[in-house]
């Protein structure tokens, strides 16, 4: 599974450049940066060798095609994310016949996901932890998105977004998602283990034992 870094934070990037295989970005991630868009957009990209979600904010269809063909210029590795509306995956059908990679963001039901396969979506991303805090079942929905794409031939990859803790991660890669979004908080409680942290100290007592030449 890919793992992807959900923030606009080119500090958070930068630190975990060697082990991240994307970014994705939103609203308002990029509004807490207090920083011209197109300038960390340009930033990020230059740092992450992967893709790099960026999102257009216009409402309508040709808004959302003229966002989305500024964006790509930003750089080759940018992907743009598309919310599922109407004019959204009519926006994704158009950009995805000139070779404009999309992220269909916001889905909440497999069958939403269905369509944006079939508009040409390059990822789609559900968004788990939303549909926990509504009392749902986020996991439920990959799962089920994951059976609807395994029984065609989209080519649509799923990436698990809105992670709140590290049981998230888990269970994206147990279902086999594609790719998991990941807030920098939630990447770094990945590495640790208490049992890791002991058995290094012990490891580290006992070596004070052995005799030195
Ligand atoms: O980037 C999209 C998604 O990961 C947002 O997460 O925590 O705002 O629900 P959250």
């Amino acid at each position: 599974m890919k793992l992807y870094l959900d923030t606009a934070n080119v500090e958070e990037i930068r630190e975990l450049s060697w082990l991240i295989d994307g970014v994705t970005t939103n609203p308002s991630l990029v509004a807490r940066e207090k920083r011209p868009f197109h300038d960390v957009l340009r930033e990020i990209c230059a740092i992450v060798r992967g893709p790099v979600s960026a999102e257009a904010v216009a409402l309508d269809r040709e808004g959302m095609v003229r966002e989305a063909r500024e964006l790509a210029k930003v750089a080759a590795n940018v992907v743009v994310k598309i919310p599922l509306t109407v004019a959204g995956l009519q926006a994704v059908q158009v950009l995805s016949r000139e070779e404009v990679r999309t992220n269909v963001t916001l889905v909440f039901s497999a069958n939403q996901a269905l369509l944006a396969a079939k508009c040409g979506a390059t990822y789609v991303s559900p968004f788990v932890g939303r549909i926990d805090d509504a009392g749902g079942d986020g996991m439920a929905l990959v799962e089920e998105i994951l059976n609807v794409y395994g029984q065609y031939d989209f080519g649509t990859e799923v990436i698990v977004a809105s992670v709140r803790h590290p049981g998230h991660v888990l269970q994206a890669a147990l279902l086999g998602a594609h790719i998991a979004t990941v807030p920098y908080g939630v990447l770094k409680k990945l590495f640790g283990h208490p049992l890791t942290d002991a058995g290094i100290a012990q490891f580290l007592k006992d070596w004070q034992r052995v005799p030195q030449s």
